[in-house]
């Protein structure tokens, strides 16, 4: 597959001071064009084949609006009872095998990397064609592009103070972004200093099968991101990270994902660049919440986890002075008409994506507040907040968006 492209706008105003907290930072928008080379002409039935669908998982599920299905009550995380989701697996064959894959990033890579799928993984062709024309496929592509600019823009700009730059990934999945600019820096002759963190091996094994390829080095860290001990070193020996290591162990027989745990420590306010993207919406809106975990050493229990406001600090604490920390967060709606994002029916009704909380800039900034107000964040070390949006030719809508927070020096 081309690689897909877009063109950065200028970016359009600074916003107006207000009295609030968080509003009194300086903020800007950020429009990113984005054309998708993906997207072929099967698009002209995919869309109202998905909306047709949608319509059916409304009837299923008594709703209008695709908004009543944010925080849905679930009592299994994929409902197969839905008639929606059923005549996606009997229309498409091969979309429920990828349905199994949700929430991982393996999941996403059917949206990113069709050229290259994992090992293991067959998707058909009809999924490949929804994956490559479904308005999630388009946002993802265009997030990780976006992401990628930003990210080079960052790169440059430390390079330029002589200094190697420092980036960590939080959730980093198959980390594609990352490694792609750190690669094409390093032909450059500048070196970043990479390092990966996630629960999940395979994403981390993904992750490592890329860097080879692309000859990039980096450490990985397999952590729990919202361990609220913190996930800077694995000698925090609470259940969460015994669970962790212990699973590491069990994996060290397999061939391309099995690793020694990695002992090193993710040290606080040294990073030039942390992103965190397609993670956030997994967050509630709350400081922290219970996580109920069984057969950890036999036992059942329940850990207390960082939400939204409380992660935000601590991915915030990783950032070194002057750096930026960037968050992904999937949008709630189109910020022209205010109506749903487009196919957001899809992901909350139909594919029933778990967790997810969709929300749009407002949303976002109040997290910021909450972790100020409860002076989780000093809000004095935030210097400037830029929104990147990417509105896309083919959806007209713009899915996710991009917060850069910038530190104060
Ligand atoms: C949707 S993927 C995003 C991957 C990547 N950042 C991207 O944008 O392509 C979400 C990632 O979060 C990881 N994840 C979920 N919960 C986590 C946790 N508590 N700690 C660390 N990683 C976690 C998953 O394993 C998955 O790789």
């Amino acid at each position: 597959m081309p690689k897909a492209t877009h063109a950065i706008g200028e970016p359009d105003a600074f916003l107006p001071d207000s009295t609030s907290d968080v509003n009194d930072v300086p903020r800007l928008s950020r429009f990113h064009d984005y054309s998708d080379r993906y997207v072929d002409k099967n698009i002209e039935w995919v869309d109202p084949y998905l909306e047709e669908l949608t319509e059916l998982a409304f009837d299923y599920l008594g709703v209008t609006s695709a908004f009543e299905l944010i925080n849905r009550k679930r009592t299994t995380s994929i409902d197969f009872d839905n008639p929606a989701t059923r005549k996606l697996c009997e229309d498409n064959p091969g979309v429920r095998n990828w349905l199994s894959t949700i929430p991982t990033a393996l999941s996403l890579e059917l949206l990113t990397n069709q050229d290259d799928p994992p090992i293991g993984t067959t998707w058909s062709e009809p999924t490949k064609v929804l994956g490559r024309n479904c308005a999630d496929g388009i946002g993802v592509r265009a997030r990780e592009s976006v992401a990628g600019d930003v990210l080079q823009d960052e790169i440059s700009r430390v390079a330029n103070t002589n200094r190697s730059p420092k980036i960590l990934s939080l959730a980093c999945g198959a980390a594609r972004a990352v490694i792609q600019v750190a690669s094409r820096h390093r032909q450059n002759g500048i070196v970043t200093d990479l390092s990966l963190v996630d629960t999940d091996w395979q994403s981390l094994g993904r992750a490592r099968e890329l860097a080879r390829k692309e000859g990039q080095q980096i450490q990985v860290f397999r952590r729990n991101i919202v361990d609220l001990e913190g996930f800077q070193r694995y000698h925090t020996l609470n259940q969460s990270s015994v669970a962790l290591m212990i699973s590491d162990l069990k994996t060290l027989h397999l061939p391309n994902y099995g690793h020694l745990p990695n002992l090193d420590v993710i040290t606080p306010g040294s990073y030039d660049i942390v992103d965190v993207l397609g993670f956030f919406e997994y967050l509630k809106n709350v400081e922290t919440f219970p996580f109920h975990y069984d057969k950890v050493f036999g036992n059942r229990g329940e850990l207390m986890q960082a939400g939204a406001p409380r992660f935000l600090s601590m991915a915030w604490e990783m950032v070194q002075p002057g750096g930026v920390l960037l968050i992904g967060n999937m949008n709630r709606s189109n910020s022209r008409t205010g109506q749903p994002r487009k196919q957001l029916g899809v992901t909350l009704g139909v594919i029933q994506w778990p967790h997810i909380q969709p929300r749009d800039e407002p949303e976002v900034l109040d997290i910021l507040q909450s972790a100020t107000t409860l002076e989780l964040v000093d809000r004095r070390t935030i210097q400037s907040i830029t929104v990147h949006k990417t509105i896309t030719c083919d959806t007209e809508d713009d899915i996710y968006n991009i917060y850069e927070f910038r530190k104060s020096e």
